[in-house]
């Protein structure tokens, strides 16, 4: 059976490379909870009670019951970003909370005052901050970084650290073979200081992994969906989890997908389109970020609605015939600021081909729906690395657009939400001490 999470001995370190809009309503929501004065809503570690047990035994627990999970209260905050403004400057700068709910907890805020970002211009064009690393190399990022990270446990005496990026999404990085598939080449590359292979964020990952730190990718970076990393997860026995903050318009395609799936009717074209105003959707309006963001929201529907297992339902459609048409669109509107608006036109067809339509608006607010996820994956991370797994946490995948799993042995990830739960369901239970189990609720 597998390994029951030991208790914290201690404070859990939690260092967020990016303090953007993300990240300050996530740590502002964390503080106001911890005072009493905000309730952390859509958090499944602080609300979602699962069955344990089964029969005459069974019980409805929250998370904190079953397995021992850090508490709010035990968490110290830390930071780099490129810009210099601290998180009670940048949280009012993103404009995401009203000032009533940010006051209460500035005094904590201004404590956070970002690192030196590792940071090269070429990855994010459209950042122009000048708290940066004066790094040469890669190699010089990476030890910058391992220095932070071991500064940070010395001056806030926390026993773990946990590193989330919630940075901007970096220029897409294409897989190279030659380079991301051993430790020993990546190594080699971030020495000869390969900046074309080797993005900022890998040296961020890189670091946490040396420092004994789990890391969560919330963008759509590779940074850890690649073998090398793989490798070091492995033999730093740490758990790994990304990609990409499942929050609004993929929360609800791997939710509504399965509505057409389950019920066998055909589905000829899926638009999905978006507007946003805040930072991240600025960096977005390059077409080199936006192609990595592309990839992660293509990859949720292929895996739920499978061309090759019902041809006759999904397989037609697009200029090849072989598929649905599946579009994913991203427009910088700054009026808008964080409240996004999504809509999604899906064309599905049913008894004898007779065409239909589902038209979903939602008008969502990012960061809100972003807070929750940061505080689940950091919770759930730190819980894992000590429970002894390691490597991809795929019971993570709940959380994220587009689950990291092993493509060099054709794995398929799981994107279906329902499914997705199962996992982490099971996780939870068997961090617990309890079996894993294939009851339906
Ligand atoms: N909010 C959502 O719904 C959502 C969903 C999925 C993914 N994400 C991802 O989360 C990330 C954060 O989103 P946000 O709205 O907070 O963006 P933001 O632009 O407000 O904040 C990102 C911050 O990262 C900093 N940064 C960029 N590169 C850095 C580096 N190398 N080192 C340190 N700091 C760096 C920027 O200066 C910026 O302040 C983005 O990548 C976004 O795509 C967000």
């Amino acid at each position: 059976m597998a390994e029951k999470a030991k208790a914290p001995n201690g404070k859990l370190g939690v260092m967020v490379v990016g303090l953007g809009a993300v990240t300050t309503t996530f740590m502002t929501g964390v503080l106001m909870a911890r005072k009493g004065l905000a309730k952390p809503v859509g958090s499944m570690t602080q609300y979602d009670k699962i069955r344990v047990g089964k029969g005459a035994d069974k019980k409805y627990l929250h998370y904190k019951d079953i397995v021992p999970l850090a508490d709010l209260n035990d968490i110290e905050f830390a930071a780099w970003d490129v810009y210099p403004a601290n998180a009670y400057e940048s949280a009012l700068n993103a404009e995401v909370l009203k000032e009533k709910d940010i006051e209460p907890v500035k005094d904590e805020l201004v404590k956070i005052k970002p690192i030196k970002a590792a940071f090269d211009k070429n990855y994010a064009k459209r950042l122009d901050g000048d708290n940066v690393k004066d790094c040469k190399t890669r190699w010089e990022m990476v030890e910058a970084l391992r220095e932070d990270i071991r500064k940070f446990k010395e001056e806030s005496g926390v026993e773990r650290v946990v590193v989330l990026w919630a940075a901007s999404t970096e220029v897409y990085v294409p897989i190279n073979e030659k380079v991301h598939y051993t430790l020993a080449d990546l190594e080699k590359a971030m020495k000869d200081n390969d900046t074309e292979n080797i993005a900022p964020s890998m040296c961020y990952a890189y670091a946490a992994l040396k420092e004994g730190a789990p890391f969560i990718m919330g963008a759509p970076n590779t940074t850890v969906d690649i073998p090398a990393m793989w490798e070091l997860a492995e033999q730093t026995k740490l758990p790994i989890a990304g990609k990409d903050f499942k929050t609004g318009q993929t929360l609800v395609k791997s939710g509504f997908a399965p509505i057409i799936g389950t019920r066998c009717l055909g589905l000829s074209g899926w638009f999905s389109t978006n507007i946003l105003g805040n930072r991240d959707g600025l960096v977005l309006d390059e077409p080199a970020n936006f192609r990595t963001k592309e990839v992660s929201k293509l990859s949720t529907l292929e895996s739920i609605l499978v061309p090759e297992d019902q041809p006759d339902l999904y397989g037609h459609g697009n200029d090849e015939d072989t598929q649905y048409y599946h579009k994913v669109r991203i427009n910088y509107y700054p009026p808008r600021n964080d409240n996004k608006e999504g809509w999604d036109n899906i064309d599905i067809f049913g008894w004898m081909n007779y065409p239909m339509q589902i038209k979903i608006n939602f008008l969502c607010r990012d960061s809100i729906l972003a807070a929750p996820l940061c505080l689940d994956l950091v919770l759930l991370s730190d819980l894992a690395a000590r429970a002894g797994r390691y490597g991809t946490q795929r019971f993570l995948s709940f959380f994220l657009k587009s689950p990291q799993h092993d493509y060099t042995q054709d794995e398929v990830p799981v994107n279906h939400l329902f499914q997705q739960y199962v996992m982490l369901k099971n996780a939870i239970r068997e961090m617990g001490g309890y079996e894993a189990d294939e009851e339906i609720d």
